[in-house]
């Protein structure tokens, strides 16, 4: 596996495999990898000639009085990792290079940006339409792979590759979830043992949600008893919202109508922790 640092090489370097007629997978991500992340380099490594990762901790998608500073970073381990799946090549770029001084340019997925998660973070969206959009050139993919547990982020970035003609199929992949339904992800780290416990709630009212759409209970019901079933839990200090959603528009409905589909999402603090997951349902 190679480790690239400098996004000119790296450019090149995809540019010529891509020049050859080979295929690329890339899988962005911001390190302290689990097996959510590994099942997205597998699934890229499966699907092409060459697999790409990045691994950066992009300060533009966290706000002032976010995680930054203290959000997990384990670069040994994940090299280890990637390295064990095969995966061609990895990118490790230093801030500096990837926003070099009088960096100005930012990518605003309107509307969409602004539900759900965005309400509570302004100006994550931004930060990661924009991480996401010179990643893709950099690395000039066939494929590039997201997980379904970021499931507004997939919804952005699909809207973004449409909107400026990047040439790059996006590929949503399932979440993989610990043995009692807590979605992965690298935030888990933060969770106290107590809280850790609490987190696999998340789930399990998702799980009922998903149940009363497939039901067609009421959804002003199912609204109310995912907040009941989360707000019971002493070590949930706080809901950033809970409902259902058009899976493409993300405006909560009030109705499920004719959709087929529809998502269930959810976002809570566990102390200082914030955790979010969702669900897709069929009906
Ligand atoms: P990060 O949180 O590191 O996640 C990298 C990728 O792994 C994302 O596509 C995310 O949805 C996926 N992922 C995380 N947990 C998962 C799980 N339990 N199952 C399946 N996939 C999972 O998302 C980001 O980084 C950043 O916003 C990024 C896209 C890299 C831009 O900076």
């Amino acid at each position: 596996m190679e480790i690239i640092r400098i996004p000119r090489i790296l450019q090149d370097t995809c540019f010529k495999q891509r020049m050859h007629g080979r295929s690329i997978g890339f899988v962005p991500t911001m390190g302290a990898l689990h097996e959510g992340h590994l099942s997205l380099i597998k699934r890229a490594a499966s699907e092409n000639d060459i697999t790409v990762v990045s691994i950066f901790v992009n300060p533009m998608q966290f706000g002032p009085s976010e995680d930054l500073a203290s959000y997990p970073r384990d670069v040994e381990n994940d090299i280890l990792k990637i390295r064990e799946l095969k995966a061609d090549i990895l990118f490790l770029p230093d801030n500096s290079l990837m926003y070099a001084e009088g960096f100005s340019t930012s990518i605003q997925v309107d509307g969409l940006s602004e539900r759900l998660c965005g309400h509570f973070r302004p100006g994550h969206f931004r930060g990661v339409a924009t991480v996401v959009a010179k990643l893709l050139n950099l690395t000039s993919p066939t494929r590039a792979y997201f997980g379904q547990k970021d499931f507004q982020q997939t919804v952005v970035i699909k809207r973004m590759v449409r909107d400026l003609n990047i040439g790059a199929e996006i590929v949503v992949c399932p979440t993989i979830r610990e043995a009692d339904g807590l979605a992965m992800s690298s935030r888990n780290r933060y969770l106290a043992a107590e809280e850790r416990t609490t987190a696999a709630t998340l789930y399990k009212a998702l799980s009922r949600a998903s149940q009363q759409v497939v039901a067609g209970e009421p959804m002003t019901r199912i609204r109310e008893q995912l907040h009941a079933m989360l707000s019971a839990e002493p070590k949930i200090t706080a809901i950033d919202y809970a409902s259902v959603f058009h899976p493409e528009t993300l405006q909560e409905l009030q109705e499920t109508g004719q959709l087929k589909e529809v998502l269930i999402a959810v976002a809570v603090r566990i102390g200082k922790t914030r955790l979010i997951d969702n669900l897709i349902v069929n009906r």
